[in-house]
């Protein structure tokens, strides 16, 4: 059977990173994948992840198996960075990365759900993949309008208003992936009246928590979603805040009206997670109980979160800036707005393939860039790349 077996396509996005690493290329350059880089272009271990690691190393004492949703604890330091403290109606289960809670929600959700599952105009490639894989037919509905480089919040609502109440709709908390264009509070609150009247199911998307604005700030859309609605789930991600991308730590959060509709539609979720991967691994969810739980490392790790985002901040600018002194005409302020890791650069696809082929410059084929590649020593060779395929 295998012989028969053609060569599947490379992932969107982590199939670029294998041609990244293949490339000989010695300036080459990645703004492909969503991985934070420093100012020397690397990815450490933050510090206060690092002290965690070595608390528990003299603590553990056993690497006996979790319980099948993980560590009761660290659920609950997941709901506290959710919702500003715990919260009665919710219940966490520990999954592998923000991908497995995804696929958690929807190897959950189908079997309940007869309608389809949205997502936004453009998301993150894998989204797609994700949800028909779990027996979901996806459709898209209106965010991202290529016109003004913002968000088409009208055709975005109309169109959530209109979704049926047997339907589930993706959302993405902050840092949209791949625009960076996140709706207002205002926009938040429109957005959840309007799941509140039309009926549909709630999935948050929050992998990005602490790049756009602050912990709290980025979880104004689920806090006025767990105001306005009885029953939602969120996914979250560690990987990027925590900088723990190996240990593979994210979360599946199940809102339902009180605490007793809860635990019984968790004890399904408990069903799925056992048959998927039996139960999660512990590492990367004792470092983010650990810091959470120590007032001193909990500060520590804020600190140097927020010296993440300003930094990604500092290279949009930067980038603007420089694509100016190369002589490009084409506005780009657009860039400096956006939030969190990424950017959607406006490039076409022959344009992103010249920079790939010419100038060893990597990024998504839909033009998507990860401004957190970016540093003071690529900026000059990568706006002079793009400033000649532009011409
Ligand atoms: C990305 O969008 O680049 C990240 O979320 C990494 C991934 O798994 O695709």
């Amino acid at each position: 059977m295998f012989e028969k077996l053609d060569m599947a396509p490379a992932d969107p996005i982590l199939g670029l990173t294998e041609a990244f690493k293949a490339d000989p290329n010695p300036h080459k350059i990645n703004l492909g994948v969503g991985v934070y880089k420093d100012e020397a272009g690397l990815t450490p271990i933050m510090p206060s992840v690092r002290r965690a690691e070595e608390i528990i190393l003299g603590r553990e004492k056993s690497k006996t198996y979790l319980p099948i949703s993980g560590m009761p604890e660290y659920g609950k330091v997941v709901r506290e960075l959710l919702f500003g403290g715990d919260c009665a109606r919710a219940v966490t289960a520990h999954t592998p990365g923000g991908t497995g809670a995804l696929r958690v929600a929807g190897d959950f959700l189908r079997p309940q759900k007869s309608g389809k599952l949205w997502v936004s105009q453009p998301t993150w490639e894998n989204h797609k993949a994700v949800f028909s894989t779990a027996g979901f037919e996806v459709a898209a509905y209106p965010y991202y309008d290529p016109k003004t480089k913002g968000l088409d919040f009208t055709a975005m609502l109309s169109a959530l208003k209109a979704i049926p109440a047997d339907d589930v709709v993706l959302l993405h908390a902050c840092c949209h992936n791949p625009s960076g264009i996140d709706p207002t509070t205002e926009q938040w609150d429109d957005i959840a009246a309007a799941a509140r009247s039309a009926g549909w199911l709630p999935l948050i998307d929050f992998a990005y928590q602490g790049l756009a604005e602050g912990i709290d700030d980025d979880a104004t859309g689920v806090r006025i979603f767990a105001e306005a609605v009885d029953e939602l789930l969120i996914c979250s991600s560690f990987s990027k805040n925590f900088s723990l991308y190996n240990d593979r730590v994210g979360a599946l959060t199940l809102v339902a009206a009180d605490a007793e509709v809860a635990a019984r539609a968790f004890s399904h979720l408990k069903i799925i997670i056992r048959r998927n991967f039996s139960n999660p691994p512990a590492h990367g969810g004792l470092i983010v109980t650990t810091i959470w739980n120590d007032p001193n490392l909990k500060t520590q790790w804020l600190g140097e979160l927020d010296a993440m985002r300003r930094r990604i901040h500092q290279m949009r600018e930067l980038f603007v800036a420089t694509l100016k002194a190369k002589g490009v005409k084409q506005d780009f302020s657009f860039i400096a707005q956006q939030k969190g890791m990424f950017s959607f650069s406006g490039l076409t696809k022959e344009q992103v393939h010249a920079l790939r082929d010419k100038y060893a410059l990597y990024m998504v084929d839909s033009g998507r860039i990860n401004v957190a590649g970016m540093t003071p020593d690529n900026m000059d060779c990568l706006c002079a790349a793009i400033a000649e395929v532009l011409k």
